[in-house]
Protein backbone atom coordinates (compact mmCIF):
# COMPACT_ATOMS: atom_id res chain seq x y z
CA UNK A 1 0.00 0.00 0.00
CA UNK A 2 1.18 3.08 -0.83
CA UNK A 3 1.46 5.91 1.79
CA UNK A 4 2.01 9.47 2.58
CA UNK A 5 2.60 12.25 5.56
CA UNK A 6 -0.02 14.51 5.25
CA UNK A 7 1.58 17.42 6.80
CA UNK A 8 0.36 21.05 7.85
CA UNK A 9 3.35 23.22 8.49
CA UNK A 10 4.04 26.48 9.60
CA UNK A 11 3.16 26.13 13.42
CA UNK A 12 5.70 26.57 15.97
CA UNK A 13 6.18 23.13 17.69
CA UNK A 14 6.04 22.41 21.46
CA UNK A 15 6.53 18.92 23.40
CA UNK A 16 8.71 16.39 24.31
CA UNK A 17 9.74 12.97 22.71
CA UNK A 18 11.60 9.86 23.88
CA UNK A 19 14.36 9.22 21.28
CA UNK A 20 14.31 5.24 20.15
CA UNK A 21 17.64 3.08 19.54
CA UNK A 22 20.05 3.83 16.88
CA UNK A 23 19.78 1.76 13.95
CA UNK A 24 23.23 1.94 12.98
CA UNK A 25 24.08 0.13 16.39
CA UNK A 26 21.92 -1.86 16.60
CA UNK A 27 22.87 -3.76 13.34
CA UNK A 28 26.08 -4.28 13.82
CA UNK A 29 25.20 -5.76 16.97
CA UNK A 30 22.56 -7.95 15.77
CA UNK A 31 24.92 -9.43 13.57
CA UNK A 32 27.24 -9.97 16.47
CA UNK A 33 24.36 -11.96 18.05
CA UNK A 34 26.25 -15.14 15.92
CA UNK A 35 29.59 -15.15 17.98
CA UNK A 36 28.61 -16.63 21.03
CA UNK A 37 26.12 -19.68 20.80
CA UNK A 38 22.67 -19.21 22.95
CA UNK A 39 20.47 -16.32 23.57
CA UNK A 40 21.23 -12.71 23.79
CA UNK A 41 18.79 -9.88 25.08
CA UNK A 42 18.97 -6.76 23.20
CA UNK A 43 17.25 -3.51 25.06
CA UNK A 44 16.36 0.04 23.25
CA UNK A 45 16.15 -2.17 19.95
CA UNK A 46 14.44 0.28 17.32
CA UNK A 47 11.22 -1.49 15.26
CA UNK A 48 12.55 -0.52 12.21
CA UNK A 49 12.42 -2.41 8.69
CA UNK A 50 16.37 -2.50 8.22
CA UNK A 51 16.32 -4.13 11.62
CA UNK A 52 13.13 -6.18 10.60
CA UNK A 53 15.71 -7.44 7.74
CA UNK A 54 18.56 -8.06 9.94
CA UNK A 55 16.40 -10.17 12.42
CA UNK A 56 15.27 -12.00 9.06
CA UNK A 57 18.94 -12.49 8.12
CA UNK A 58 18.96 -14.24 11.51
CA UNK A 59 16.19 -16.41 11.29
CA UNK A 60 17.30 -17.51 7.68
CA UNK A 61 20.22 -18.92 9.33
CA UNK A 62 18.59 -20.30 11.94
CA UNK A 63 18.55 -18.32 15.06
CA UNK A 64 15.45 -17.67 16.83
CA UNK A 65 14.38 -14.49 16.90
CA UNK A 66 11.61 -12.81 19.08
CA UNK A 67 10.44 -8.94 19.96
CA UNK A 68 9.25 -8.05 23.03
CA UNK A 69 8.37 -4.14 23.01
CA UNK A 70 11.84 -2.54 22.46
CA UNK A 71 14.22 -5.69 23.58
CA UNK A 72 14.42 -8.25 20.71
CA UNK A 73 16.33 -11.88 21.95
CA UNK A 74 17.92 -13.55 19.50
CA UNK A 75 18.79 -17.42 20.07
CA UNK A 76 21.85 -18.25 17.68
CA UNK A 77 21.80 -22.05 19.32
CA UNK A 78 20.34 -23.74 16.08
CA UNK A 79 21.95 -21.76 13.71
CA UNK A 80 23.29 -23.62 10.65
CA UNK A 81 23.93 -21.50 7.78
CA UNK A 82 26.45 -18.60 6.95
CA UNK A 83 24.91 -17.97 3.68
CA UNK A 84 23.25 -14.52 4.12
CA UNK A 85 19.83 -14.84 1.86
CA UNK A 86 19.72 -12.38 -1.45
CA UNK A 87 16.54 -11.39 -1.36
CA UNK A 88 17.50 -9.52 2.87
CA UNK A 89 21.39 -8.72 1.56
CA UNK A 90 19.64 -6.76 -1.47
CA UNK A 91 17.60 -4.84 0.47
CA UNK A 92 20.01 -3.43 3.29
CA UNK A 93 23.55 -2.57 2.91
CA UNK A 94 24.23 -3.04 6.28
CA UNK A 95 24.02 -6.81 5.92
CA UNK A 96 27.32 -6.99 5.25
CA UNK A 97 27.83 -6.83 8.60
CA UNK A 98 26.88 -10.44 8.90
CA UNK A 99 30.23 -11.37 6.60
CA UNK A 100 32.47 -10.65 9.62
CA UNK A 101 30.76 -12.64 12.39
CA UNK A 102 29.99 -15.58 10.16
CA UNK A 103 33.92 -15.60 9.07
CA UNK A 104 34.74 -15.31 12.63
CA UNK A 105 32.42 -18.24 13.70
CA UNK A 106 32.37 -20.51 10.86
CA UNK A 107 35.79 -19.77 8.55
CA UNK A 108 33.22 -19.10 6.04
CA UNK A 109 30.94 -16.73 4.79
CA UNK A 110 28.67 -16.46 1.31
CA UNK A 111 26.35 -13.35 0.15
CA UNK A 112 25.49 -11.53 -2.61
CA UNK A 113 26.38 -7.74 -2.91
CA UNK A 114 24.68 -5.67 -0.65
CA UNK A 115 22.15 -3.36 -1.27
CA UNK A 116 21.12 0.68 0.66
CA UNK A 117 20.41 3.74 -0.07
CA UNK A 118 21.13 5.19 -3.35
CA UNK A 119 23.89 8.07 -2.19
CA UNK A 120 26.37 7.05 -5.11
CA UNK A 121 29.02 4.60 -5.09
CA UNK A 122 29.85 2.19 -2.11
CA UNK A 123 31.88 -0.06 -2.69
CA UNK A 124 33.25 -2.47 -0.35
CA UNK A 125 36.62 -3.18 -1.23
CA UNK A 126 37.74 -2.12 2.56
CA UNK A 127 35.42 -4.43 3.96
CA UNK A 128 37.19 -7.32 1.71
CA UNK A 129 41.17 -6.53 2.26
CA UNK A 130 40.17 -6.26 6.23
CA UNK A 131 38.81 -9.75 6.21
CA UNK A 132 41.91 -10.68 3.47
CA UNK A 133 44.51 -9.04 5.81
CA UNK A 134 42.80 -11.62 8.88
CA UNK A 135 43.61 -14.71 6.08
CA UNK A 136 40.72 -14.74 5.09
CA UNK A 137 40.43 -15.83 1.03
CA UNK A 138 37.64 -14.20 -0.89
CA UNK A 139 36.36 -15.01 -4.33
CA UNK A 140 33.83 -13.34 -6.54
CA UNK A 141 31.51 -15.09 -8.93
CA UNK A 142 27.99 -14.56 -10.70
CA UNK A 143 26.45 -11.86 -8.18
CA UNK A 144 27.89 -13.43 -5.11
CA UNK A 145 30.73 -13.14 -2.38
CA UNK A 146 32.18 -16.11 -0.71
CA UNK A 147 35.04 -15.56 1.96
CA UNK A 148 36.72 -18.39 3.28
CA UNK A 149 39.58 -18.76 5.81
CA UNK A 150 41.20 -22.08 7.59
CA UNK A 151 42.19 -20.20 10.35
CA UNK A 152 41.96 -16.20 10.52
CA UNK A 153 45.12 -15.04 12.49
CA UNK A 154 45.52 -11.86 14.32
CA UNK A 155 47.37 -8.48 12.51
CA UNK A 156 47.51 -4.81 12.10
CA UNK A 157 45.31 -3.39 9.95
CA UNK A 158 45.30 -0.10 8.92
CA UNK A 159 41.76 1.14 7.45
CA UNK A 160 42.60 3.66 4.31
CA UNK A 161 39.75 5.65 5.26
CA UNK A 162 37.77 5.41 8.11
CA UNK A 163 35.14 3.51 7.07
CA UNK A 164 31.95 3.04 10.10
CA UNK A 165 31.16 -0.98 8.21
CA UNK A 166 34.44 -1.62 7.43
CA UNK A 167 35.77 -1.10 11.50
CA UNK A 168 32.94 -3.02 12.55
CA UNK A 169 33.39 -5.64 10.09
CA UNK A 170 36.92 -5.58 11.29
CA UNK A 171 36.11 -6.35 14.57
CA UNK A 172 33.33 -8.88 14.25
CA UNK A 173 36.05 -11.05 12.49
CA UNK A 174 39.47 -10.38 14.44
CA UNK A 175 36.83 -11.76 17.79
CA UNK A 176 37.51 -14.68 15.53
CA UNK A 177 41.17 -14.85 14.48
CA UNK A 178 44.02 -16.26 17.18
CA UNK A 179 46.07 -13.23 18.16
CA UNK A 180 45.84 -9.73 18.42
CA UNK A 181 44.60 -7.33 15.86
CA UNK A 182 45.26 -3.52 15.41
CA UNK A 183 42.73 -1.56 13.78
CA UNK A 184 44.54 1.50 13.10
CA UNK A 185 42.30 5.01 11.74
CA UNK A 186 39.00 2.87 12.59
CA UNK A 187 35.71 5.17 12.21
CA UNK A 188 35.80 6.86 15.71
CA UNK A 189 31.47 7.05 15.92
CA UNK A 190 29.83 6.76 18.57
CA UNK A 191 28.14 3.71 17.28
CA UNK A 192 31.41 1.92 17.09
CA UNK A 193 32.16 2.51 20.51
CA UNK A 194 28.24 0.71 21.16
CA UNK A 195 29.75 -2.13 19.25
CA UNK A 196 32.73 -1.77 21.60
CA UNK A 197 30.08 -2.34 24.44
CA UNK A 198 28.58 -5.43 23.32
CA UNK A 199 31.93 -7.82 22.50
CA UNK A 200 32.73 -6.94 25.99
CA UNK A 201 29.71 -8.06 27.44
CA UNK A 202 29.99 -11.12 25.40
CA UNK A 203 33.58 -11.80 26.68
CA UNK A 204 35.57 -10.00 24.10
CA UNK A 205 38.87 -8.22 24.60
CA UNK A 206 38.10 -5.20 22.53
CA UNK A 207 39.23 -1.87 23.49
CA UNK A 208 40.44 1.33 22.03
CA UNK A 209 36.91 2.20 20.05
CA UNK A 210 36.57 6.00 19.51
CA UNK A 211 40.19 6.58 19.10
CA UNK A 212 42.44 5.97 16.54
CA UNK A 213 43.25 1.91 17.26
CA UNK A 214 41.58 -0.35 17.95
CA UNK A 215 42.97 -3.76 19.79
CA UNK A 216 40.70 -6.94 19.48
CA UNK A 217 42.46 -10.00 21.30
CA UNK A 218 40.94 -12.77 19.51
CA UNK A 219 40.12 -16.14 19.56
CA UNK A 220 38.80 -16.58 23.40
CA UNK A 221 35.38 -18.14 23.46
CA UNK A 222 32.24 -15.76 23.54
CA UNK A 223 29.11 -16.38 26.11
CA UNK A 224 25.52 -14.64 24.84
CA UNK A 225 25.05 -11.23 26.78
CA UNK A 226 22.86 -8.84 27.20
CA UNK A 227 22.80 -5.09 26.26
CA UNK A 228 20.87 -1.83 25.72
CA UNK A 229 21.58 -0.03 22.52
CA UNK A 230 22.47 3.63 22.74
CA UNK A 231 19.94 6.39 20.92
CA UNK A 232 20.10 6.96 17.84
CA UNK A 233 21.72 10.30 17.46
CA UNK A 234 20.34 11.10 14.03
CA UNK A 235 17.02 10.72 15.21
CA UNK A 236 17.33 13.54 17.69
CA UNK A 237 19.41 15.71 14.68
CA UNK A 238 15.78 15.05 13.18
CA UNK A 239 13.76 15.91 16.03
CA UNK A 240 15.84 18.99 16.65
CA UNK A 241 16.05 20.03 13.38
CA UNK A 242 12.19 20.44 12.76
CA UNK A 243 12.08 22.38 16.38
CA UNK A 244 14.40 24.88 14.13
CA UNK A 245 12.63 24.42 10.88
CA UNK A 246 9.06 25.23 12.47
CA UNK A 247 10.10 27.44 15.82
CA UNK A 248 9.11 26.64 19.03
CA UNK A 249 10.42 24.47 21.68
CA UNK A 250 11.16 20.76 22.22
CA UNK A 251 12.69 18.46 24.72
CA UNK A 252 14.23 15.16 23.64
CA UNK A 253 14.39 12.29 26.35
CA UNK A 254 16.22 9.21 26.35
CA UNK A 255 18.86 11.23 24.74
CA UNK A 256 21.51 13.86 25.35
CA UNK A 257 24.17 16.33 23.45
CA UNK A 258 27.38 14.03 24.05
CA UNK A 259 27.45 12.76 20.50
CA UNK A 260 25.79 15.74 18.55
CA UNK A 261 28.01 19.07 19.20
CA UNK A 262 28.31 19.63 15.57
CA UNK A 263 24.66 20.06 14.65
CA UNK A 264 24.14 21.71 17.62
CA UNK A 265 26.86 24.50 16.61
CA UNK A 266 25.43 24.67 13.69
CA UNK A 267 22.00 25.34 14.89
CA UNK A 268 23.11 27.49 17.38
CA UNK A 269 24.79 29.19 14.65
CA UNK A 270 21.79 29.93 12.79
CA UNK A 271 19.74 31.73 16.30
CA UNK A 272 18.46 28.02 18.05
CA UNK A 273 19.59 27.59 21.97
CA UNK A 274 20.06 24.36 22.93
CA UNK A 275 21.30 22.53 26.42
CA UNK A 276 21.56 19.55 27.87
CA UNK A 277 22.62 17.20 30.44
CA UNK A 278 22.49 13.68 30.89
CA UNK A 279 19.46 12.10 28.88
CA UNK A 280 17.33 15.31 28.53
CA UNK A 281 18.40 17.48 25.73
CA UNK A 282 16.36 20.37 24.17
CA UNK A 283 15.75 23.30 21.45
CA UNK A 284 13.87 26.14 21.39
CA UNK A 285 13.69 29.08 19.10
CA UNK A 286 11.71 32.33 19.57
CA UNK A 287 13.26 34.62 16.75
CA UNK A 288 13.63 33.93 13.53
CA UNK A 289 16.25 31.33 11.76
CA UNK A 290 19.52 32.22 10.56
CA UNK A 291 22.32 30.69 8.34
CA UNK A 292 24.60 28.23 9.21
CA UNK A 293 28.16 29.53 8.07
CA UNK A 294 29.93 27.33 6.13
CA UNK A 295 30.25 23.73 7.02
CA UNK A 296 31.53 20.74 5.74
CA UNK A 297 30.28 16.82 6.64
CA UNK A 298 33.05 14.15 7.88
CA UNK A 299 33.80 11.06 10.09
CA UNK A 300 33.40 11.20 13.74
CA UNK A 301 33.62 13.76 15.42
CA UNK A 302 32.92 15.97 12.11
CA UNK A 303 29.31 17.06 11.14
CA UNK A 304 27.70 13.80 10.40
CA UNK A 305 26.55 13.38 6.62
CA UNK A 306 23.64 11.74 7.71
CA UNK A 307 22.01 14.77 9.35
CA UNK A 308 23.55 17.25 6.64
CA UNK A 309 19.79 16.98 4.58
CA UNK A 310 18.46 17.38 8.03
CA UNK A 311 19.67 20.83 8.66
CA UNK A 312 20.16 21.85 5.30
CA UNK A 313 15.80 21.38 5.56
CA UNK A 314 15.82 23.65 8.50
CA UNK A 315 18.23 26.05 7.35
CA UNK A 316 16.03 26.42 3.89
CA UNK A 317 13.31 28.00 5.35
CA UNK A 318 15.45 30.42 7.70
CA UNK A 319 16.14 34.29 6.62
CA UNK A 320 20.19 33.56 6.48
CA UNK A 321 22.65 31.70 3.89
CA UNK A 322 24.67 28.60 4.55
CA UNK A 323 27.14 26.22 2.69
CA UNK A 324 27.27 22.99 3.12
CA UNK A 325 29.69 20.28 1.66
CA UNK A 326 29.29 16.77 1.59
CA UNK A 327 32.46 14.54 1.68
CA UNK A 328 31.28 11.16 2.67
CA UNK A 329 28.91 10.61 -0.43
CA UNK A 330 28.81 10.98 -3.93
CA UNK A 331 24.96 11.74 -4.19
CA UNK A 332 23.53 13.20 -1.37
CA UNK A 333 22.40 16.00 -2.40
CA UNK A 334 19.20 14.63 -3.77
CA UNK A 335 16.72 15.69 -1.52
CA UNK A 336 16.89 19.44 -2.77
CA UNK A 337 14.85 19.09 -5.62
CA UNK A 338 11.76 18.24 -3.29
CA UNK A 339 13.00 21.92 -0.99
CA UNK A 340 13.47 23.47 -4.19
CA UNK A 341 9.67 22.03 -5.02
CA UNK A 342 9.04 24.06 -1.70
CA UNK A 343 10.10 27.33 -3.09
CA UNK A 344 13.58 26.65 -1.57
CA UNK A 345 16.61 28.60 -2.94
CA UNK A 346 19.87 26.00 -3.21
CA UNK A 347 22.40 25.83 -5.73
CA UNK A 348 24.52 22.78 -5.97
CA UNK A 349 27.46 22.23 -7.14
CA UNK A 350 29.38 19.08 -6.87
CA UNK A 351 29.62 18.43 -3.40
CA UNK A 352 28.52 21.57 -1.95
CA UNK A 353 25.44 23.04 -1.55
CA UNK A 354 24.59 27.27 -1.10
CA UNK A 355 21.40 27.54 0.72
CA UNK A 356 19.76 30.76 0.69
CA UNK A 357 16.80 30.78 3.12
CA UNK A 358 13.33 32.14 2.66
CA UNK A 359 10.02 31.24 3.69
CA UNK A 360 9.24 27.48 2.09
CA UNK A 361 5.33 26.54 1.01
CA UNK A 362 4.10 23.35 0.93
CA UNK A 363 4.05 20.72 -1.86
CA UNK A 364 3.42 17.26 -2.59
CA UNK A 365 7.08 15.62 -2.42
CA UNK A 366 8.50 12.11 -2.97
CA UNK A 367 11.41 11.21 -0.65
CA UNK A 368 14.63 9.51 -2.67
CA UNK A 369 16.57 7.94 0.30
CA UNK A 370 16.38 7.52 4.10
CA UNK A 371 17.41 10.78 5.25
CA UNK A 372 16.42 12.95 2.73
CA UNK A 373 12.84 11.76 3.25
CA UNK A 374 13.05 13.24 7.37
CA UNK A 375 14.49 16.19 5.26
CA UNK A 376 11.66 17.22 3.37
CA UNK A 377 9.60 16.01 6.47
CA UNK A 378 11.12 18.55 8.33
CA UNK A 379 10.80 21.45 5.67
CA UNK A 380 7.34 20.77 5.15
CA UNK A 381 6.65 21.64 9.25
CA UNK A 382 8.26 24.92 8.80
CA UNK A 383 6.35 25.56 5.34
CA UNK A 384 3.51 27.45 4.96
CA UNK A 385 0.10 25.25 4.22
CA UNK A 386 -0.09 21.41 3.68
CA UNK A 387 2.71 18.86 2.34
CA UNK A 388 2.36 15.42 0.85
CA UNK A 389 5.67 13.29 1.63
CA UNK A 390 5.80 10.17 -0.48
CA UNK A 391 8.28 7.18 -0.59
CA UNK A 392 7.62 6.30 3.47
CA UNK A 393 9.51 3.05 2.37
CA UNK A 394 12.52 4.77 2.52
CA UNK A 395 11.99 7.16 5.95
CA UNK A 396 10.69 3.63 7.89
CA UNK A 397 14.08 2.24 7.38
CA UNK A 398 15.26 4.07 9.92
CA UNK A 399 12.45 6.26 11.59
CA UNK A 400 10.24 3.82 14.40
CA UNK A 401 7.15 5.76 13.15
CA UNK A 402 8.49 9.68 12.52
CA UNK A 403 4.72 10.93 12.66
CA UNK A 404 4.49 9.60 16.05
CA UNK A 405 7.69 11.92 16.72
CA UNK A 406 6.62 14.20 15.73
CA UNK A 407 3.51 14.18 16.61
CA UNK A 408 4.68 14.25 20.25
CA UNK A 409 6.27 17.27 19.56
CA UNK A 410 3.61 19.11 18.65
CA UNK A 411 3.87 18.73 14.67
CA UNK A 412 0.00 18.68 12.83
CA UNK A 413 2.00 15.29 10.94
CA UNK A 414 -0.33 12.30 9.81
CA UNK A 415 0.27 8.79 7.70
CA UNK A 416 -2.27 8.14 5.30
CA UNK A 417 -3.08 5.44 2.81
CA UNK A 418 -3.80 6.39 -1.24
CA UNK A 419 -6.69 5.05 -2.83
C1 LIG B 1 27.56 4.06 7.91
C2 LIG B 1 26.14 4.34 8.33
C3 LIG B 1 25.54 5.44 7.47
C4 LIG B 1 26.43 6.67 7.49
C5 LIG B 1 27.88 6.32 7.16
C6 LIG B 1 28.83 7.48 7.33
C7 LIG B 1 25.42 2.20 9.15
C8 LIG B 1 24.53 1.00 8.96
N1 LIG B 1 25.37 3.13 8.19
O1 LIG B 1 27.50 3.60 6.58
O2 LIG B 1 24.25 5.76 7.98
O3 LIG B 1 25.96 7.59 6.52
O4 LIG B 1 28.34 5.26 8.03
O5 LIG B 1 28.76 7.98 8.61
O6 LIG B 1 26.10 2.32 10.15
N2 LIG B 1 33.97 3.27 1.48
C9 LIG B 1 34.81 2.72 0.55
N3 LIG B 1 35.07 1.38 0.62
C10 LIG B 1 34.51 0.58 1.57
C11 LIG B 1 33.65 1.16 2.52
C12 LIG B 1 33.39 2.52 2.45
O7 LIG B 1 35.34 3.40 -0.32
O8 LIG B 1 34.78 -0.63 1.59
C13 LIG B 1 33.66 4.72 1.42
C14 LIG B 1 32.18 4.98 1.15
O9 LIG B 1 31.90 4.93 -0.22
C15 LIG B 1 32.01 6.37 1.73
C16 LIG B 1 32.98 6.36 2.92
O10 LIG B 1 33.87 5.27 2.70
O11 LIG B 1 32.42 7.34 0.81
C17 LIG B 1 32.34 6.19 4.27
O12 LIG B 1 31.51 5.06 4.25
P1 LIG B 1 31.29 4.16 5.53
O13 LIG B 1 31.81 4.87 6.73
O14 LIG B 1 31.79 2.79 5.25
O15 LIG B 1 29.70 4.11 5.62
P2 LIG B 1 28.78 2.88 5.93
O16 LIG B 1 29.40 2.00 6.94
O17 LIG B 1 28.31 2.29 4.66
Amino acid sequence: MMEYFAVQGGRPLEGRVLVHGAKNSALPILAATLLADGESVIHNCPDLTDISAALGILSCLGCRVRREGATVLVDTTGRRDHVVPDELMGRMRASVLFLGALLARDGEAVACWPGGCALGARPIDLHIRAFQALGAEARSWNGRLSFWARRLRGRRLALPIPSVGATENAMLAACGAQGVTLIDNPAREPEIVDLQGFLRCLGAQVSGAGTGRITVVGGRPLHPGEYTVMADRIVAATYLCAVAAAGGEGELLGTDGAHLAPVLEALETAGCETGWEPGRLWLRRKGPLGGAGSLCTGPYPAFPTDAQPLLAAALAGGEGKSKITETIFDHRFRYTQGLVQMGACIQVEGDTAWIDGRPLHGARVEAADLRGGAALTVAALGAQGASQIWGLDHVDRGYESLEQGLRALGGRICREAAG
